[in-house]
C-alpha cells in the first residue's frame, strides 16, 4: 500500500525549521517559524501559565473526558477575549480545538459540511497552510490581492476589486490582526468597507485570529473583528493561544461561530466534527487558559507579560528599520517600523534570501518573511549589514 503514496508538497516554514537545525554553524540566526523569543533567545513559559499549571496539578483529581467541545469555560473566555461586548453571547457557540490550525481545519470542515460548493477566498499572500488545508479537503479556493510590493502596504483597491467577484454564500477569510506573512494590516475604516461588502454580497466572513495582543494591544487588535461582528448576521473565528499565551506545543485553540440566533445546529455540527476527527480536544492548555482568565490577578499578570512581549517586538521593529536605513542609505525599509505583528517581508528576491542563509547563516522564509521576535536586539547592525551586502 505504501508504495502508492506520492511525495507530499513541502511546507516552506516547516522545511526551514529542519534546515536551521541541520546547520552546524555557531553563528546562525533563526528568523523563520513564528515563535516568540526573549532577549536571550529563549521562548519562556509565561509566568501566569506556570502558576496556573501549578494550581491545576495540585487540584486535578481525575483525567476523565471533559466533553466533545472541550472546556466550556475556556470556550466562553475566548469568546469574550475575541468579541468583547460586540455581540450578545447567546449568539456565539464554539469548540475547543488542537491549536489555531485545528480551529481553521474544523471551520473549513464546517463550511464544507454546510456549503460544499462555497469558495473560500484567501489573501494573496496568506499563511501557506490555509491553501494547503483547503486543497487537501478539495474545497474551492479564491484569492484576493492583498499586498502592494511598491508601497509595502495593503493593496486595498486591489483587494476590494477582487472581492467584488465573490458569489453569494462564499467565504472571505481575513486575518484579524498582524497579517501573516506581510505585517501590513487594514485600518478600522477599511474593516468597515469590507463589512459593507460582506453584507451586500451576503458572504460569510471567517477570521484567522492567531496573534491577538501582538500588534497594538489585546483590545486594539480586536477592533476590526468586533466592528464586523456587531454588524454581520454570521461569522466564523479561528483563535489561537499558541502565541499570546505561549502555549505552542500544548495545542490550544478555539473555533467560534457567531450565529443569527439559535446556535443548536452549529454547536451540534462542531461537536460531531470534533468527534470524527479526534474526539475530545486536549485539555491541559485550555484549562490553564480558563484558570488564568477566571482569576483577576493571574489575568493581570498575563496581560502585563504579553504587553511587554508586544512592546519589545515594536522596539525591535524600530531598531531594525533604523539600522537598515543607516546600512542601505535609503528609506526602502522604513515600512518595517510601521507594520504590526510577528512578521514582515523584507521584499528580497529568493536568491537574496538564499544568499543570506548560505553566506550569513540568517534564516528567513523564501518570500523574505522574518520573525520580528527572533531579531537580536544587540545584532541589528550586523543583520542590516548582511542585508545590505546581498542587495
Ligand atoms: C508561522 O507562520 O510561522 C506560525 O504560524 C507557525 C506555523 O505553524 O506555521
Amino acid at each position: 500500500m505504501f508504495d502508492k503514496l506520492k511525495p507530499q508538497p513541502e511546507d516552506k516554514i516547516i522545511k526551514l525549521i529542519g534546515m536551521y537545525a541541520a546547520d552546524p554553524r555557531d553563528q546562525k540566526l533563526d528568523l523563520g517559524v513564528g515563535v516568540y523569543k526573549d532577549a536571550s533567545g529563549n521562548t519562556p513559559v509565561m509566568r501566569a501559565v506556570k502558576k496556573a499549571e501549578a494550581r491545576l496539578l495540585e487540584s486535578q483529581d481525575t483525567k476523565k473526558y471533559v466533553g466533545l467541545l472541550g472546556n466550556l469555560d475556556f470556550v466562553a473566555a475566548m469568546g469574550d477575549l475575541v468579541l468583547g461586548d460586540s455581540v450578545d453571547s447567546s449568539r456565539v457557540t464554539g469548540a475547543q480545538t488542537p491549536g489555531g490550525t485545528g480551529a481553521i481545519r474544523q471551520i473549513f470542515e464546517l463550511i464544507n459540511m454546510a456549503s460544499p460548493d462555497a469558495t473560500v477566498w484567501i489573501s494573496d499572500p496568506s499563511w501557506p497552510n490555509h491553501e494547503a488545508i483547503l486543497k487537501y479537503l478539495g474545497m474551492n479556493i479564491g484569492k484576493y490581492r492583498y499586498f502592494d510590493d511598491a508601497t509595502c502596504g495593503v493593496d486595498f483597491d486591489g483587494m476590494m476589486a477582487d472581492l467584488d467577484g465573490v458569489a453569494e454564500g462564499d467565504v472571505v477569510l481575513l486575518h484579524g490582526c498582524c497579517h501573516n506573512p506581510t505585517g501590513a494590516n487594514i485600518t478600522l475604516e477599511q474593516w468597515g468597507q469590507v463589512t459593507d461588502l460582506v453584507l451586500s454580497k451576503n458572504v460569510m466572513p471567517m477570521i484567522d485570529f492567531a496573534y491577538q495582543g501582538f500588534g497594538d494591544g489585546l483590545d486594539e487588535d480586536a477592533e476590526g473583528v468586533r466592528y464586523m461582528a456587531a454588524r454581520v448576521p454570521e461569522m466564523l473565528v479561528a483563535a489561537s493561544c499558541s502565541k499570546n499565551f505561549g502555549l505552542y506545543r500544548d495545542r490550544v485553540g478555539v473555533a467560534l461561530a457567531l450565529c443569527k440566533g439559535e446556535t443548536t445546529l452549529t454547536k451540534g455540527a462542531m461537536a460531531t466534527l470534533n468527534r470524527v476527527n479526534f474526539s475530545f480536544p486536549p485539555d491541559h492548555g485550555a484549562t490553564v487558559v480558563a484558570i488564568i482568565m477566571a482569576d483577576p490577578d493571574l489575568k493581570a499578570e498575563w496581560m502585563e507579560e504579553l504587553e511587554s512581549m508586544r512592546t519589545s517586538m515594536l522596539s525591535l521593529r524600530t531598531g531594525l528599520a533604523e539600522a537598515l536605513r543607516r546600512e542601505t542609505n535609503s528609506d526602502r525599509f522604513d515600512f518595517v517600523a510601521d507594520h504590526r505583528g510577528m512578521f514582515s517581508r523584507l521584499g528580497l528576491t529568493s536568491d537574496q534570501v538564499d544568499q543570506l542563509r548560505e553566506t550569513h547563516g540568517i534564516y528567513m522564509v523564501g518570500d523574505s518573511r522574518f520573525n520580528v521576535a527572533g531579531l537580536p536586539a544587540d545584532g541589528l547592525d550586523d543583520l542590516a549589514k548582511a542585508v545590505a551586502a546581498v542587495l
